[in-house]
């Protein structure tokens, strides 16, 4: 397990120059007009939801990846706490952002626990490379990060995209997928898709009033508060 979340760490690294092409429908991630045009508008309904409440204090965001959630959410609150395991993730992010307000630290996840409570809670496409027997420390963890009454957030893919798929994902089994960069490196990383109602049960019973949801196709989200 600990050299299968190293390699998943090792993935990151190295896909970060390349990872906005997933989320921007590019390169190889193209699948044609109509495809970007719904993927866009599914993303759109799941920043709709984020930004139905502002005025937040202290973000926390896990795993922020090359910020494409960061900069939603430096526009909802005063300050973003954002911690990724992955120094080229963090640079790409800082160097996009240029944001004073966005605190980034290193952080192995798997190691964390929280210093502090925070207004809310968020995590893009993380909650999937969670492995199921780490999840309910995981979302312990989580539930302590929040201020009583805090928001928990989280996006994540909907479904198994490999069908159609031409980026070199391949599903293995046992929550687990290999993935192939554009250079031909190939990793095994953990990818779990829930259910919306699977899912809202899981955070309830970590303490967290919430719904799941999901876009038609493309997106898993969840928006709740902590339970008091
Ligand atoms: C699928 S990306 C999501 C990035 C971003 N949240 C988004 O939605 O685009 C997963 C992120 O998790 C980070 N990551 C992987 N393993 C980690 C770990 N053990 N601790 C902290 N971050 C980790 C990667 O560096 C990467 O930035």
């Amino acid at each position: 397990m600990t050299e299968l979340l190293q390699h998943q760490i090792d993935y990151y690294r190295a896909r970060a120059p390349e990872y906005d092409e997933w989320f921007y429908r590019l390169g190889r991630y193209d699948r044609g007009a109509e495809h970007t045009r719904q993927w866009e508008a599914e993303a759109q309904q799941v920043r709709d939801q984020l930004h139905s409440q502002s005025g937040f204090g202290h973000i926390l965001e896990l795993a922020p990846g090359t910020g494409i959630w960061t900069g939603e959410l430096i526009q909802i609150g005063q300050r973003v706490t954002a911690l990724d395991a992955s120094p080229e993730m963090i640079n790409i992010n800082r160097a996009k952002l240029q944001s004073d307000r966005v605190d980034y630290q290193q952080v192995d996840l798997f190691e964390w626990r929280p210093q502090r409570q925070y207004d809310l809670v968020f995590f893009g496409f993380w909650l999937s490379h969670v492995p199921a027997e780490k999840l309910a420390a995981f979302l312990d963890a989580v539930n302590a990060a929040l201020k009583p009454g805090g928001r928990l957030f989280l996006v994540d893919s909907r479904a198994p995209d490999l069908a159609t798929s031409h980026t070199g994902a391949e599903d293995l089994g046992q929550d687990l997928q290999k993935r192939v960069l554009k250079d031909g490196r190939r990793f095994d990383i953990v990818k779990i898709y829930y259910e919306p109602a699977a899912l809202s049960a899981i955070l309830r019973g970590h303490g967290f009033a919430i719904e799941a949801a999901t876009t038609p196709d493309f997106f898993l989200y969840a928006d709740g508060l902590k339970a008091s």
